[in-house]
C-alpha cells in the first residue's frame, strides 16, 4: 500500500501533507510534515495539482482556502476538533458590534466561517508576535483556546478577552500530571505545548521548583530536540509527535507527560484511508467563495509576521 501510494502521487502529480500527530505510517508516506503553519505555508507553496490532508478539518481548509485552484482532500469527513468546535460564531458577531474598535484573534484551530470574521489568524508558533503588535488602546478577542489566551496575557502582560474554549486532549495535560512525570524523570527537558491544561501554572510555578519548561509549538519541540545536548525529554503534547522526534532526533528518551493524550480525530487518518483518497480524489474539500475571500486575508495578515 505504501508503494501504491507513492505511485499514485506521481502519476496524479498528488502531495500528501501531515501532521506531527499523524499516525506512524501516514508521516512515512507524507511528502511534508509539519505543525499548523508549517503545513498551511506549504499548501500554499506547493505546484502539486492534488492536496490530499492527513490531519484535521479546519486543516484541510485552510489549505483549501489557500489553493483555490487546487484539489484538497481530506481522507476521513470525520477528522473534527473539540477546539475548534467550541466556537458560536454569533456571539462573535455580538462582539464585534460591540467592540467597533476591536481586534479578533483566531487561532488557526478554527472552522472558516469563524477564520472570515477575524482580523488575524495566528498559531502558538506566532501568536505572541501579533497580540503585541496590537495598539493596547485596542481590546483584543482571543478564540478559542483559553489556555494560549491565558498564555498570551501571562507572556505580554496585557488584558485581553479570551474565548472559553479547550481542547480535550491538551486539557488532560494539568500541572499535576506533568509535575509526576518531572518527579519521576528529574534529568529530563519538559517541553509544553501552550494549548495544555497546565496554562499559567506551568509558566508561573514550575520555575519555582527549579523546572523551566519550554513553551513551543509541535514544530519547535521538533526544532528543539533536535538541537539540545539533553538526552531525555517529558513532552506535553499529543503522543503522536514523538514518532517524529524519534526518527528525526533518534537516540534519546521521549517520555510523554500523559500516555492518554491522543486524539481520536487525528488517528482517524489510516494509510488506507489516504490511499483511497488519493484513488478516488475523496472528500473534496470546499469552501464558499466569500468567506474564503475574507478568511484568506486574516491568514495572509499572519503570514506577515513569519
Ligand atoms: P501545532 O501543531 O500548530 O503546534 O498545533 C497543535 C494542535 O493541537 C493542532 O491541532
Ligand atoms: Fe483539535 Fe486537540 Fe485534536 Fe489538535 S489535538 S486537532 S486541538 S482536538
Amino acid at each position: 500500500m505504501f508503494e501504491e501510494v507513492i505511485k499514485l502521487k506521481r502519476e496524479k502529480n498528488a502531495v500528501v501533507l501531515a501532521h506531527n500527530y499523524q499516525r506512524p505510517e501516514v508521516q512515512d508516506v507524507a511528502d511534508f510534515i509539519g505543525d499548523s503553519l508549517n503545513l498551511s505555508l506549504a499548501a500554499r507553496n506547493t505546484p502539486a495539482r492534488l492536496v490530499v490532508f492527513a490531519g484535521v478539518y479546519f486543516m484541510a481548509e485552510t489549505a483549501a482556502v489557500l489553493n483555490p485552484q487546487k484539489k484538497v482532500v481530506i481522507p476521513d469527513l470525520g477528522a473534527g476538533c473539540s477546539l475548534a468546535s467550541s466556537v458560536d460564531v454569533e456571539k462573535v458577531k455580538k462582539w464585534r458590534e460591540k467592540n467597533p474598535n476591536g481586534v479578533v484573534v483566531s487561532y488557526i484551530n478554527t472552522y472558516v466561517d469563524v477564520k472570515a470574521l477575524s482580523d488575524y489568524v495566528c498559531t502558538s508558533a506566532n501568536c505572541l508576535k501579533i497580540v503585541e503588535s496590537i495598539p493596547r488602546d485596542r481590546p483584543v478577542l482571543f478564540l478559542p483556546d483559553k489556555y494560549l489566551g491565558m498564555y498570551i496575557a501571562a507572556k505580554l502582560g496585557r488584558e485581553i478577552e479570551i474565548w472559553d474554549g479547550e481542547c480535550h486532549v491538551h486539557a488532560k495535560l494539568t500541572t499535576p500530571a506533568i509535575l509526576t512525570k518531572v518527579k519521576l524523570h528529574r534529568d529530563a527537558e519538559v517541553l509544553v505545548h501552550p494549548e495544555c491544561g497546565c496554562g499559567t501554572a506551568c509558566l508561573l510555578e514550575f520555575p519555582k521548583l527549579g523546572v523551566e519548561p519550554k513553551f513551543l509549538s509541535t514544530e519547535g519541540m521538533v526544532n528543539y530536540v533536535k538541537r539540545s545536548p539533553s538526552k531525555r525529554f517529558i513532552v506535553a503534547t499529543e503522543t503522536g509527535i514523538i514518532y517524529r522526534m524519534a526518527r528525526e532526533a533518534p537516540g534519546k528518551d521521549y517520555i510523554p507527560a500523559a500516555e492518554d493524550a491522543v486524539c481520536e480525530y487525528m488517528k482517524l487518518t489510516t494509510l488506507e484511508k489516504v490511499y483511497r483518497s488519493l484513488r478516488d480524489e475523496i472528500y473534496v474539500v470546499s469552501v464558499p467563495r466569500d468567506l474564503a475571500e475574507r478568511a484568506r486575508l486574516a491568514i495572509e495578515r499572519m503570514f506577515q509576521f513569519t
